[in-house]
Order: C-alpha cells, then sequence, then structure tokens
C-alpha cells in the first residue's frame, strides 16, 4: 500500500472513529450517574438468609451459641483470632488484622488465600451475597 492509499483508508475511517469517540465520551459522561443509581452495598435481611444458611451452624449469633467457629457478635472492629469459644487458628490468630468490612469482604471471599493456614475454608459467596452478609454482620452487636 503506499502513502496515498493509506491518506484515502484513513479518510474513510474518520467518521466511524468520530462516532466511537462521541459514545465513549457519552459514556464516561455518563458514568458517575449510574454510579450514583447503584444500589446501596448490602442489605442485611437478605444477609440474614445467607449467614442463617451458609454460617450460622458453625458461628451461632446473638441467641444461638456457636459452635465449631468463634462467635461473629461484634466482629467489625475486633481483631481478627481474638472471638469468644471456637476454633481459632495460629494462621488467623498471626494474622494480625483488626476486621473491617473491605477485610471481611476478601477473607470472606476467598479466606485460605488471605490468611494461610486459617480452619475456616468456606468460600463462594457471590459479590452481592458479600455484600448482604456483610450488611447483616454489621447488625450483630
Ligand atoms: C464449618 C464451619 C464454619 C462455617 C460454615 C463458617 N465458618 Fe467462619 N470460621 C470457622 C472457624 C473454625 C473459624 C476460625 C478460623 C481460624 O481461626 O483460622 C472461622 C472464622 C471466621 C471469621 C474470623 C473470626 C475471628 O474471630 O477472627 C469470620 C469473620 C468468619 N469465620 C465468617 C464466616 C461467615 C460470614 C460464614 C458464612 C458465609 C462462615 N464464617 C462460615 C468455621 C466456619
Amino acid at each position: 500500500m503506499n502513502a496515498k492509499q493509506n491518506d484515502t483508508c484513513h479518510r474513510a475511517y474518520w467518521p466511524l472513529r468520530a462516532l466511537t469517540h462521541g459514545v465513549l465520551r457519552v459514556a464516561i459522561a455518563l458514568l458517575p450517574l449510574l454510579a450514583a443509581q447503584a444500589p446501596a452495598a448490602g442489605n442485611a435481611a437478605a444477609g440474614k438468609q445467607v449467614y442463617d444458611r451458609r454460617c450460622l451452624g458453625c458461628h451461632g449469633d446473638g441467641s444461638s451459641a456457636n459452635t465449631l467457629g468463634p462467635s461473629l457478635v461484634g466482629i467489625i472492629g475486633r481483631k481478627a483470632g481474638t472471638g469468644d469459644r471456637g476454633v481459632h487458628s495460629r494462621g488467623l490468630i498471626e494474622f494480625g488484622i483488626t476486621w473491617d468490612e473491605a477485610s471481611l469482604r476478601t477473607f470472606l471471599a476467598a479466606p485460605t488465600k488471605m490468611v494461610p493456614g486459617t480452619n475456616m475454608n468456606v468460600g463462594g459467596l457471590n459479590p452481592q451475597e458479600l455484600d448482604d452478609v456483610i450488611a447483616y454482620l454489621r447488625t450483630l452487636h
């Protein structure tokens, strides 16, 4: 292809490029609007259903006692591995963090990936279930 042909090619594509740029610009301008309309992260009522199905048996809640896992009452803001009763691994105790919503999210998405040596090997919540269960944990205090 010589230089002249190349030039013709560019000119032929110009309207298309202008169009894609235009669409992109509109999409970028709308992004903050979309973000503002996104529903608030988690729903505690839906989270309780997930919790009752996936966590309650080991962790209990305010009214039923925990068994294998430590109590999660007051978990947000508590140092990892210092919960009441239940089995605590050395891996989690030595991990040495204080739970907040972001670290809980990472842990619950894949516990053994974040804390090697933890003996809680229960993951598999989808992003919505994670948000909901964390919203529910916020109410356990
Ligand atoms: C089969 C029992 C079992 C189930 C089911 C289970 N866990 Fe656990 N969980 C444990 C054990 C045991 C530990 C202690 C882990 C350690 O010390 O390494 C733990 C630890 C935790 C911790 C850290 C506690 C602390 O004191 O630092 C959180 C948070 C947690 N689990 C949340 C959940 C949530 C939310 C669910 C449901 C999605 C769940 N777990 C399901 C057994 C379980």
